[in-house]
Parts: structure tokens; sequence; C-alpha cells
């Protein structure tokens, strides 16, 4: 059991890689808030895994663009479990669009989840995490926080964003205890992908050497690692869970 005793926050939890990711630390003992957007999906989520593990998921509403909610997510955390031993910034959407034709509300938007969202849960979870002297926090950034991809103007902005902010989070909170990581998930079948028809589908698969989309569990398997203490002299890292992605061409 890696993660016993634990308090693991997921955000983004009720769908794709957050799920899988609710669902290993709670196999590996962690007590673990599921947090997403308002609505029955979260909170049925967690009400199943909580009858598997008794007295160990709950459900928390937040919506990652709102500092106040934010705040009060981990807040409401603490007031149930006791402290605030890891995070995982999950919570994202995806975006496509040619940059010459993206609005301003558009680009913002993804940016307000993906980046910013992720900047709003650091900073609350590290103020906690300070006082405790403890604590791991693992974003998730992209294969497309290294590359560029067209008609991802926004969202791969926002992924390169958050490997830079994981590096300037881990430097600020090495002396107080804290390590900050993120992880590079490749095309991950999760419902982001439901709307691709099978070409695409077929066409991303292609870019990965090892010849498949990845699987939520298989990102979750990381996120576990980075918030376990067998990570413990790793911080500022990128771990990509990418099939082979960024190794380069064949
Ligand atoms: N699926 C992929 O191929 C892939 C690849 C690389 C990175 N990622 C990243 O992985 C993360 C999870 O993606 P997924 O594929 O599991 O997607 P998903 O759509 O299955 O899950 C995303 C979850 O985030 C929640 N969410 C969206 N906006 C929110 C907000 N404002 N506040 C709180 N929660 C919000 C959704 O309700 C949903 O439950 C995202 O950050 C995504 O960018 C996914």
């Amino acid at each position: 059991m890696r993660l016993k005793g634990k308090t693991i926050l997921v955000t983004g939890g009720a769908s794709g890689i957050g799920l899988a990711t609710v669902e290993r630390c709670l196999q590996e003992g962690a007590q673990v808030v599921l947090a997403d957007l308002p609505g029955p999906a979260g909170g049925l989520r967690a009400q199943e895994l909580d009858e598997h593990h008794p007295g160990r998921c709950l459900f928390l509403p937040c919506d990652v663009t709102s500092t106040d909610q934010v705040d009060q997510l981990i807040a409401d955390t603490v007031a149930q479990f006791g402290s605030l031993d890891g995070v995982f910034n999950n919570a994202g959407i995806g975006g496509m669009n040619p940059a010459d034709s993206y609005s301003d509300e558009a680009f913002l938007r993804v940016l307000d989840i993906n980046l910013t969202g992720v900047f709003r849960v650091a900073r609350a979870a590290l103020r906690q995490m300070y006082q405790q002297r403890r604590g791991s926090i693992v974003n998730c950034a992209s294969i497309l926080g290294l590359f560029g991809q067209t008609m991802t103007a926004a969202y791969s902005t926002a992924k390169g964003g958050v490997v830079n902010l994981t590096r300037t989070l881990a430097l600020e909170a090495a002396t107080k205890g804290v390590r900050v990581n993120a992880v590079g998930p490749g095309y991950i079948d999760t419902p982001l992908l439901a709307a691709l028809d099978a070409n695409a589908r077929e066409a991303l698969i292609d870019l990965h050497p090892l010849g498949r989309l990845g699987r939520p569990e298989e990102v979750a398997n990381a996120v576990v690692y980075l918030l376990s203490d067998e990570a413990s002299f790793t911080t500022g890292a990128l771990l990509m869970v990418d099939g082979g992605f960024t190794a380069g061409k064949s």
C-alpha cells in the first residue's frame, strides 16, 4: 500500500485519467477527494467507489476557474480528512481551432481551466502543505507541453505553461518539504477523444511507437509513483507516459 494513510485530492476526478487515478489511489490505501464540476457524475462515481473503500472516497464539487471554490475545496478536504498529502492537478478540457479564427473567449477559456486552474489549485495546496512541511503535487501536462500541433494554439500553450510552472513551483517548494512534478500523457483513450472519427483515431495511434493509444490507468500508475514516498528525491520532473511519442521519429 504505497499511499496508506495519505489524503489525496484529484481534480477532474469524475472521468478518464482523473477517475483512474482516484481508483488507483484508493487501491493504494489513500483517502481520496474526487473533485469535479458540480453535477451528478462526480457524486455517483465517488459513491460507487466509497462502497468498495468505506469512508475513504468523497466527492467535493469544484470548478477550477473559481479561486473561491478552489480555496474552499482545500479547506474542506483538510476539514474532512485532517491533512492534504497529495494533489493530482488534472482537470482539463480539449480545444481544436486554427489560430487565425480562435476567439479571445475560447482561447482564454482553455487557459483558464488548463493553466490558471492548475495554478489556483497548486497555490491553495502549497499554503496547506507548507504548514505541514510535507506534500506532493502532480500536474497534468501533455506531449503538447513539449511539442506544438496544428489546431491547438490554446491547449499547447496551456500545457507548455504547466511544464514550466511545475519547475518553478518545485524550486519554490523544495526547501519546504513539498515536491512538485508533472506527467506528460500521450494520447489516452478517454472521453476527451470521444469526438474523433475512426480515421483520426488511427492517425493518432500511428504517432505512438508502441502502436496504440494509452490507457487511463497507465497514467494513473505514474501519478501514484510521483505522489508516493518512492519518488522522494524527484521534484521538478516531467514524467512522460506517451508510448514513445516524444522519443523521436523512427
Ligand atoms: N486524453 C488524452 O489524450 C490526454 C492527453 C494528454 C493530456 N491529457 C490531460 O489529462 C487531463 C484529463 O483528461 P481526460 O482525457 O481524462 O479528460 P476527461 O474529459 O475524461 O476528464 C476531464 C475531467 O475534468 C473535468 N473538468 C473540466 N473542466 C473543469 C473545471 N473547470 N473544473 C473542474 N473540473 C473540470 C471534467 O468534468 C472531467 O471530469 C486533462 O488535463 C487533459 O488535458 C489528456
